[in-house]
């Protein structure tokens, strides 16, 4: 390996990407995670992944729910997004939630709420790849996204 993690991690940076949150239990134990690794996989069936750090003291939750929900972020979420990346920091207390149909409850205001089941749990090096199957959705066809770009928040430039 001629580069150090570092390295890696800033060329990595270089790819842009959204914004989500994933969150699982319920009641007063819901929780969530902030997360830049979450991808589409398949429509048919319908399949997403997301990639969890193994050090994350909710790995043990994440990787064993057996359902969870993706919020993906607007604009005006990244307080949220902040907030859900700090260690240790996991509760939802006090930031408006959306309900679901298939178990934990999404964030508010989010562009679309994806309802998953686990589907399987692959390794991943120092990550697990978590896949969900995806039981219900709801988007919204309006709302900018949060954007995150070399270790930076953003979002889409204005038009015109
Ligand atoms: C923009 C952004 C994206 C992130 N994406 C991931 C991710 O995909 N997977 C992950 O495990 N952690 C990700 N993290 C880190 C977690 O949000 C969190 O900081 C980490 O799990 C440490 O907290 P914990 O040990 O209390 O869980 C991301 C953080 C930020 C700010």
């Amino acid at each position: 390996m001629s580069f150090d993690t570092r390295t890696f991690r800033n060329a990595l940076g270089c790819f842009p990407t959204g914004v989500a949150v994933v969150t699982a239990g319920a009641g007063n134990a819901v929780m969530g995670i902030t997360v830049n690794s979450f991808t589409s996989v398949s429509l048919d069936p319908p399949l997403v992944l997301w990639c969890m750090d193994r050090k994350s003291s909710r790995y043990r939750t994440f990787t064993t729910v057996k359902n969870f929900t993706i919020s993906i972020l607007g604009s005006a979420h990244q307080t949220v997004s902040v907030r859900l990346a700090k260690p240790g920091e996991h509760k939802l207390d006090g930031l408006p939630l959306a309900p679901t149909e298939n178990g934990p409850p999404g964030l508010a205001d989010s562009l679309a709420l994806l309802e998953c089941a686990r589907e399987a749990v692959h390794d991943g090096g120092d990550h697990a790849i978590i896949v969900g199957r995806v039981l219900r959705v709801t988007w919204d066809k309006t709302g900018a996204p949060l954007l995150f770009f070399r270790g930076r928040y953003g979002a889409l430039a204005e038009e015109g």
